[in-house]
């Protein structure tokens, strides 16, 4: 039973929450955004959904394919915001089967510092101190996502470590997982295993050649994900799930007609190494920032 906080007066990470994410890899945090900021940040996505024209920039992203490796669409948005399709969204003569707003699985990946209301909610005193009471003393903000998962034909995410896709040596990632709106187990919730962060390494680094679009998968260790024990992660609009890089988390599809819209902030610890074979690479002149800007 992974225990859950109230954290609507959060003023820091207590002993007992530090107790339960080093044992469990995950620490659950109960009304820590409050629903005004979830709103406001749906609001400014609705926005920038609105404003994108999907002829221009389709790209279908796929947790299950490698379709995305070769898009330098995708390796851009590293430093740009960039909209990912659902799989489903298109039919077999390549036309979107839905409107655009239920047809985008994710933006990413660097609103929190292309626009000025994912700045002010990532930058919010919540998460600066839950990454303080963990350990990120010097934390960077690497990556921004705005999840969508959307009825009937947001795609599943098999298990997975974020380290895979964000290394640092020694490996420092925290992710933040923020419920937009409610995520039960019928439309699609996280999944973890609880503990799983101890009981194997990182299993796969995504990687990216020195030059040009290349990226592949290399196996680090192939100790399978205990999927058996894995557990659902409810989480109520406003909920927010800690967890490190080693965590194995998953979701599944969402066949109900509920949307899921989540947000993930991904921050590592400035002292630690950056390989230059990560996929997300920053242009000289849109360095990483921190809390503080
Ligand atoms: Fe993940």
């Amino acid at each position: 039973m992974i225990p859950r906080f109230d954290a609507r007066d959060f003023t820091g990470i207590t002993d007992a929450m530090r107790e339960a994410f080093d044992r469990d890899g995950v620490l659950v945090l109960d009304g820590l955004i409050t629903p005004e900021d979830c709103d406001r940040l749906r609001a400014r996505m609705d926005e920038m959904v609105e404003a994108f024209d999907p002829e221009e920039h389709r790209s279908v992203f796929s947790s299950t394919s490698q379709a995305h490796d070769q898009d330098r669409y995708f390796l851009e948005s590293g430093h740009e915001t960039r909209f990912f399709f659902e799989e489903e969204a298109f039919d077999e003569a390549g036309e979107l089967t839905v409107p655009k707003h239920l047809a985008i699985n994710k933006v990413g990946h660097a609103m929190h510092d292309t626009d000025p209301t994912f700045s002010a909610f990532t930058r919010q005193d919540a998460f600066r101190l839950a990454a303080q009471g963990l350990g990120h003393e010097d934390a960077l903000l690497l990556q921004s996502m705005y999840i969508f998962k959307q009825p009937k034909i947001g795609g599943e995410v098999l298990c997975h470590q974020d380290g895979t896709y964000l290394r640092t040596e020694p490996e420092s990632c925290l992710g933040f997982w923020v419920a937009i709106e409610d995520a039960t187990e019928e439309n699609g919730c996280l999944w973890g295993i609880p503990g799983g962060h101890k009981t194997g390494p990182l299993r796969e680094a995504f990687r990216r050649a020195d030059t040009g679009t290349h990226t592949w998968h290399d196996t680090l260790d192939d100790t399978p994900f205990e999927e058996d024990r894995k557990v659902p992660l409810p989480a109520p609009k406003g909920t927010v799930l800690i967890f490190g890089g080693q965590f194995p988390h998953l979701s599944a599809a969402n066949r109900s007609d509920k949307s899921r819209h989540a947000f993930t902030l991904h921050t590592i610890d400035a002292r630690a190494h950056y390989p230059a074979d990560n996929w997300l690479r920053r242009p000289a002149h849109l360095p990483l920032k921190g809390f503080e800007l």
